[in-house]
């Protein structure tokens, strides 16, 4: 063990004994820093806690997921997209409903495990989480809470590497959902038409895209392992697009973290008959 300063020998507050070299982690010293690091992770795990206990509590609920033509509206939440079972009580937003007759559990439990696991394994998410949960660490300059570090080369982390796959089932599920936000401008009885339901559903969709297309590995996808652009004139386009994007995917991830929830908890509020959806025009 070295120390910047040998106490023992020389008595210096003006000096803090600092361990070089030493293992990852220890509870002794966790940092120097005396800025309140810690308010990120805290933050980080109330509202990621916050979300995955209000989906799983509106994955299970297995009702108030759709106004349907009783209320001239046809407005489905995206937990419960696209329509599976006979569970759903949907007319116009049904992307083949009714052929999954032998379920008979919440849809959504079949549908939220995409999009869930596409945030999951998402390279922003795992920074945020590894911080906030698993402290590993923290923060900059903020010790593991853990003696060694393996990174993402076994079991169970290893699995974070099907990120990819999940961002193709993400693209799946953001064509059913603009599907969706265009089916919303039907009014049935009165015709084609905006209410704020159908404004929620086009937003929802919108932030859904860009945080899709921000994806690291949609930008992969466009420009990687091209050695000369100029041979590659699409994906040269198509990289330049995706690049600003991808710049701003932490924003997108959690913009639409928030506005997935707010568009069930919305259509859930007008299903249920708590509130009517407004009609604009
Ligand atoms: S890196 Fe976040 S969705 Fe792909």
């Amino acid at each position: 063990m070295t120390t910047v300063e040998n106490s023992a020998t020389r008595v210096d507050n003006s000096h803090t004994p600092v361990v070089l070299g030493g293992t990852r982690g220890g509870p002794d010293q966790p940092t120097l820093r005396t800025d309140r690091w810690w308010l990120a992770p805290v933050i980080t795990v109330a509202i990621l806690s916050s979300f995955v206990i209000y989906a799983t509590w509106a994955a299970f609920v297995n009702k108030d997921y759709y106004a349907g033509a009783t209320m001239h509206r046809d407005l489905i939440s995206p937990f419960y997209s696209p329509c599976l079972t006979q569970g759903c009580l949907t007319t116009g937003a049904s992307m083949g409903g009714h052929v999954l007759n032998w379920w008979t559990i919440s849809p959504a439990l079949l549908i939220l495990i995409f999009p869930l696991g596409f945030r999951m394994t998402c390279y922003y998410y795992r920074r945020a989480y590894y911080r906030s949960f698993w402290w590993a660490p923290p923060s900059c300059s903020v010790s593991d809470a853990h003696k060694s570090y393996s990174g993402e080369s076994k079991f169970p982390l290893i699995m974070q590497n099907v990120h990819r796959y999940f961002f193709y089932f993400g693209l799946i599920f953001n064509v059913l959902l603009t599907y969706d936000a265009i089916v919303a401008f039907n009014q049935p009885g009165i015709g084609i038409g905006v209410t704020v339901g159908t404004l929620v559903l086009v937003i929802n969709a919108t932030l859904l895209w860009l945080y899709s297309l921000s994806c690291h590995a949609c930008r992969h996808l466009c420009g990687g392992q091209v050695r000369s652009f100029a041979a590659h004139p699409i994906r040269a386009k198509l990289w330049k697009f995706v690049t600003p994007l991808n710049a701003k995917h932490m924003q997108f991830a959690w913009v639409s973290l928030f506005f997935v929830a707010f568009t069930d908890i919305y259509v859930r509020l007008v299903a249920s008959g708590t509130i009517s959806d407004f009609r604009l025009f």
